[in-house]
C-alpha cells in the first residue's frame, strides 16, 4: 500500500485544519512544518514592507530555518504539501522544507488557502526549481467540503 505524508505549514490554523481533513480522508500521516522562529503577528503583517514575511517574500532565495524531524522522509510514496498562499506563492519556508528532505522521484502535490488569490502559478514553479519530483496538480483549497478533498486526493 502506498504511504502518504501530509506535511503542512500553517501561520494561523487554516491550513492546518485542511491538512487535517486529508489525513482523515487517506488514512496518512499528518506532519507540521515548524519554523526554527515562529512567526508572530508582526512578522505576517503584508502590509509592513519591513516585516519579516514581507522580507522573506520578496526575497525568492529566502529559506526561512525548519525543526528539522520529519522521521522516514524517505519511506512515503505519496507527500501533500499545505501552506497559506502569501504573495500569490508559497511561503518559501515550503522551499526550506522541500530542500531539506528533496523527495527525489516521489509524487507530490500542494494543497493551499488563500484569502481569495488564486494559486495557479505554483505549479510551474515548483516544476522548474524541483525537476527531480514526480509533481501531480496542486490545489486551492479554500472552505473545502469533505467531498472537494475526497475528489482531490483520488
Ligand atoms: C504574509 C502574508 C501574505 C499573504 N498573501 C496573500 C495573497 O497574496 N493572497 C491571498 O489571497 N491571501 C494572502 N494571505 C492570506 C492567507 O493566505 C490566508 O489567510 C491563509 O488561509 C492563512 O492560512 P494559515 O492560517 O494556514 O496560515 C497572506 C497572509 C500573510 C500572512
Amino acid at each position: 500500500m502506498e504511504k502518504i505524508l501530509i506535511a503542512y505549514f500553517s501561520a494561523s490554523g487554516v491550513t492546518e485544519k485542511v491538512a487535517k481533513q486529508i489525513a482523515d480522508v487517506t488514512g496518512g500521516t499528518l506532519y507540521e512544518i515548524k519554523p526554527e522562529v515562529k512567526y508572530t503577528a508582526a512578522d505576517l503583517d503584508w502590509r509592513d514592507r519591513n516585516s519579516r514575511s514581507t522580507i522573506e517574500m520578496r526575497d525568492k532565495s529566502s529559506r526561512p530555518a525548519i525543526i528539522k524531524d520529519l522521521k522516514d522522509a524517505n519511506s512515503f510514496d505519496v507527500i501533500y504539501i499545505g501552506f497559506p498562499v502569501w504573495w500569490y506563492t508559497a511561503p518559501t519556508i515550503i522551499n526550506t522544507f522541500i530542500e531539506a528532505y528533496s523527495f527525489e522521484g516521489k509524487t507530490v502535490r500542494f494543497f493551499a488557502t488563500s484569502g481569495g488569490s488564486d494559486v495557479s502559478g505554483a505549479d510551474k514553479q515548483f516544476q522548474a526549481q524541483y525537476p527531480a519530483i514526480n509533481w501531480k496538480p496542486g490545489k486551492l483549497l479554500n472552505g473545502a467540503s469533505k467531498k472537494d478533498i475526497e475528489d482531490f486526493v483520488v
